[in-house]
């Protein structure tokens, strides 16, 4: 069971290129109009978008947002009669309008023009006297965002790579949260999916369109994600960092995101592979940063040895990522390389067959991948297969039996009754026919005398337009009334409950047997001691075995089971139908050909076969 809480924050978000031109409307909409623009020279453009409604202007916000600096803002706004605060920049300009907001409860715009995502998110870092404490507060979330794509424009590839790693630490903490949620994992899974995507286009081209509208969006993903959930490990280490060796925000993040991941091993991981589109996440991300020529150690942030040092808790993953170490694997190592170079050994003429070996290969290495599977338990299974191999002869089909119990015989057959979807269902051959069954005449009583319910069948085969098919061959067999074929009871003097017979120029055939009843697939070998293990009974549901051929149409293999069986709906091999579940009626009076019985059923059936080959 899956519980969890969901706050959605209340923010207005306007998306797009060339959005600052609506920020006179935004202003309006908030029934403001004298707006404190908190922003550095570079972001003239929207300081003139604002054009009268910005009353006071503040170009120095600082980075950490330190006490003095939104001091002196709040003077200037105060003396400007300010109703709202418009800022735009990065972290430092949206801090200041968010320390103000907190004191002034004035609302806030805010367009970001790095991707930290700090405008999705209820929390405020300030630093008084040197020291940094951070509060959460939805008091300070900005009211309406702005992004604009054409002010990410010109941010600079390695400040770009350093503010998209930031927004993936934010994606990749929310997943491993413990209040994490459906609508924040799967915003942090797209965040992940679009950083992986686009960063690397902005490093070729920094001014790629495409790319940055991936990024910006992600960023506010991301955010969204910080603000939604509680950040852990990773977001401690960075503040940490931060905040006791003054070490450079996104930088930091950048360097410890791979290392706090490998170290974590989160369960999310797998998912976090997936969207980064690699085998294994710390890996795949410390790669990416070497990629996209971003910092791998906090040695190259400037932090000395000493300052290590100082530092007693999680040693072991800031020794790693001081010195930029690439992360050992977690769980299971990335055999993509190995697998591929297994498939390309798969060549040969017949294109089905490369196909299918190929195939093969990469489903059996996932499966041993998936399953992190151990010397022991592979050779558990190779001891299994010998075992299946050594106790197989011309009566005893362990590997029919194997694939049988697994389902791939009926999986198969599902798949070729498709093809044929207009004729009698098929079912699993099993391993009790025998080739060259005794052909015998019309009327002929396969269980020759043997005990049961004796059973008059009557059945005829047609095309699929109900024409009868003479001359078809019929073969027949079914077990005893203790659950035996012949073939299990080397005592038995030659074949019985088995035959062959022709059908009539009607199409028909009748002969007598015995109702079937249910029984134990063989369970004395390996693949008893798998059912066995897997806690499965080996019964299957009473059935009569068939196998309709004639040349010109396609052969039809199946089986009918009597209504009313036991195991009809856990028979041990999956081959059960509706279709072919028939009734077994008891008859009372004379039989069709005179014989004397106390007791008889009858089976009636058609079975409709295709032309074909
Ligand atoms: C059978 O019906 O004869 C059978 C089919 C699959 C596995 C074992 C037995
Ligand atoms: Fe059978």
């Amino acid at each position: 069971m899956t519980s969890f809480t969901y706050s959605a924050g209340p923010a207005r978000v306007v998306f797009g290129s060339g959005t600052i031109a609506a920020l006179p409307d935004e202003v309006a909409r908030l029934d403001a109009s004298r707006a404190l623009f908190i922003g550095t020279r570079r972001t003239e453009p929207a300081y003139a978008a604002l054009g009268p409604l910005a009353v006071a202007r503040f170009e120095n916000p600082t980075m950490h947002t330190p006490v003095e600096v939104t001091e002196k803002a709040l003077a200037v706004l105060r003396e400007h009669n300010v109703d709202c605060l418009v800022a735009v920049g990065g972290g430092s300009a949206i801090g200041l309008a968010k320390a103000l907001a907190l004191r002034t409860d004035l609302p806030q715009i805010v367009v970001p023009t790095t991707y930290a995502g700090s405008e999705a998110t209820p929390v405020l870092g300030q630093t008084a006297d040197g020291k940094k404490t951070t509060i959460r507060n939805p008091a300070v979330l900005p009211e309406t965002i702005v992004y604009d794509v054409d002010l990410t424009m010109g941010l600079p590839a390695n400040l770009s790579v350093t503010s998209g790693i930031n927004a993936m630490a934010h994606a990749v903490e929310a997943l491993y949260s413990p209040d994490a949620n459906p609508i924040v994992d799967q915003l942090a899974l797209d965040a992940i999916r679009r950083l992986a995507r686009a960063l690397p286009n902005i490093v070729s081209d920094p001014k790629d369109r495409a790319a940055r509208e991936d990024l910006l969006q992600a960023a506010w993903l991301a955010g969204t994600c910080l603000g939604s959930v509680s950040m852990g490990l990773h977001h401690k280490l960075a503040h940490m960092l931060g905040g006791t060796f003054g070490l450079p925000h996104s930088e930091t993040h950048t360097v410890l995101l791979p290392h706090v991941m490998a170290y974590m091993a989160p369960a999310a991981m797998d998912r976090i592979a997936d969207a980064l589109g690699v085998g294994d996440a710390p890996t795949g991300v410390y790669d990416l940063v070497v990629d996209l020529g971003g910092p791998t150690s906090l040695k190259e942030l400037g932090m000395t040895e000493q300052q290590l040092d100082t530092v007693d808790e999680y040693r072991q993953v800031l020794d790693e990522a001081w010195r930029g170490d690439r992360p050992q694997q977690t769980g299971v190592p990335d055999v993509g390389k190995l697998t591929q170079q297994v498939v390309n050994t798969m060549q040969g003429d017949n294109p089905r067959t490369r196909e299918l070996l190929q195939d093969l290969v990469r489903t059996l290495h996932a499966y041993v991948v998936r399953n992190d599977l151990t010397e022991s338990e592979w050779m558990h299974a190779i001891s299994f297969l010998t075992r299946t191999g050594q106790i197989t002869t011309e009566t005893r089909q362990e590997f029919i039996l194997l694939s049988d119990t697994l389902g791939i015989s009926s999986v198969v057959d599902v798949l070729s009754n498709s093809r044929t979807p207009d004729t009698t269902p098929s079912a699993v051959l099993g391993p009790f026919y025998t080739e060259g069954p005794p052909e015998r005449e019309h009327g002929y009583d396969i269980a020759e005398g043997l005990p049961g319910m004796p059973v008059w069948a009557d059945v005829q085969v047609v095309d699929t337009h109900g024409k009868p098919v003479a001359d078809a061959i019929v073969d027949v067999w079914q077990s005893n009334e203790d659950g035996f074929y012949d073939v299990q009871l080397p005592d038995l003097d030659g074949p019985v409950l088995r035959a062959r017979f022709r059908t009539d120029a009607d199409g028909r055939l009748r002969y007598w047997s015995i109702v079937p009843v249910s029984y134990p697939i063989p369970d004395d070998g390996p693949v008893g001691e798998m059912l066995r293990a897997a806690a499965r009974h080996p019964h299957r549901a009473p059935h009569m075995h068939f196998m309709i051929a004639k040349p010109g149409f396609h052969k039809l293999i199946t089986q009918l089971f009597v209504r009313g069986g036991d195991y009809l709906d856990s028979d041990a091999v999956f081959g059960v139908k509706d279709d072919l579940i028939v009734d077994f009626p008891e008859q009372h009076g004379p039989t069709p050909d005179g014989r004397e019985v106390s007791r008889w059923s009858r089976l009636d059936f058609v079975f409709r076969v295709t032309e074909g080959q």
